[in-house]
């Protein structure tokens, strides 16, 4: 079964196929830093463009189509009009790959709040678009301390649109998986100095809010909020630029951000994945941030395995 992955950022729902047992045939990213990452990791070809640019005839046939797409608002002018003015929304570039290659199953990610976005206008025309194509839809939402076993706290939408309805009445979403990792076992006892808040003018605001050493912390602009469940807070692609959404914990030594390799870690991605050393940091937060947790992507993957084998 051959997967073709849109939206591929560094690739973490590629990871989770590949590891669930698919072939990745290709992939499609924009962002020249996430593709030297992308790059780095991956050995199948990358199509390094805007998804507007990407012809249909350029790329193999795939099975599965997938896309963790930038959630755009659909206009209701459009709607009325045939959806002529929608065509800026990128869900339209990923129809015209539906339309053309055809996939048995397309598998979309994004943040909870989809179903809700644009009072819920945005979800109806997702699902209104792909059923008229045919597709049965499934969808949930997932967090990754549940279903990943990874201690982060990071609810995602997960939508599978079926071509045969009997395999989407086949599948089901995986079920809930002990979670027997704690905060701790994902951070290093010490790292490099510039990590650390010791010189920061903040250093004593944290110093008396931060207290527990197995609970992570996050910088939110003027204060810091404790994750009081002992989990990773969301990781966000602005947590590397320094103002808000830092995650912040207390080491062996001080207090400090997480590293990037520690965010990786709570997204699920093994140390043998590995970032080139070129790139600056605030570019690896905001890959990780924006990535997926990957145990939760191979977790779906091998459920639709399941259902397309059964
Ligand atoms: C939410 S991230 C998905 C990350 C990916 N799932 C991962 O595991 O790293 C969305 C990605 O879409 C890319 N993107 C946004 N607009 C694009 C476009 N028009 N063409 C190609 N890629 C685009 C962004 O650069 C970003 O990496």
């Amino acid at each position: 079964m051959k997967v073709g992955g849109l939206f591929a950022g560094i690739g973490g729902v590629e990871l989770g196929f590949k590891k669930a047992g698919f072939e990745i045939s290709w992939a499609n990213e924009i962002d020249k830093n996430a593709c030297i990452t992308y790059r780095h990791n991956h050995k199948h070809t990358l199509f390094e463009k805007d998804l507007k640019d990407l012809q249909t005839s350029e790329v193999e046939k795939v099975d599965i189509l997938t896309a963790g797409f930038p959630c755009q608002a659909f206009s209701i002018a459009g709607h009325q009009k045939g959806f002529r003015d929608d065509r800026g929304n990128v869900f339209f570039e990923i129809l015209r790959f539906v339309d053309d290659l055809s996939p048995k199953v397309i598998f979309l990610e994004n943040v909870k709040n989809l179903v809700g976005h644009d009072k819920g206008k945005t979800f109806k025309r997702i699902t209104y678009e792909l059923e008229e194509r045919g597709y049965t839809l499934k969808y949930k939402v997932l967090n990754s301390c549940e279903y990943g076993n990874v201690p982060q706290n990071r609810e995602r939408i997960y939508i599978l649109a079926f071509k045969d309805k009997k395999i989407a009445e086949k599948f089901n979403f995986p079920k809930p998986k002990k979670l027997n990792k704690k905060v701790t076992d994902f951070i290093d006892s010490e790292t490099e100095e510039k990590y650390y808040y010791t010189n920061s003018r903040y250093y004593k605001q944290l110093k008396d809010e931060m207290k527990h050493k197995d609970t992570l912390y996050q910088w939110r602009r003027v204060y810091v909020r404790e994750n009081k469940s002992k989990l990773c807070p969301t990781l966000t692609a602005n947590m590397g630029t320094g103002g808000h959404n830092v995650p912040l914990v207390i080491d062996d030594k001080d207090i400090r951000k997480l590293t990037p390799r520690e965010c990786a870690r709570f997204q699920g991605y093994p140390e043998t994945f590995s970032f080139p050393e070129k790139l600056a940091n605030s570019s690896l937060y905001k890959q990780i941030g924006n990535s997926v947790t990957v145990p939760v992507i191979e977790a779906i993957a091998k459920e639709l395995k399941k259902a397309i084998n059964e």
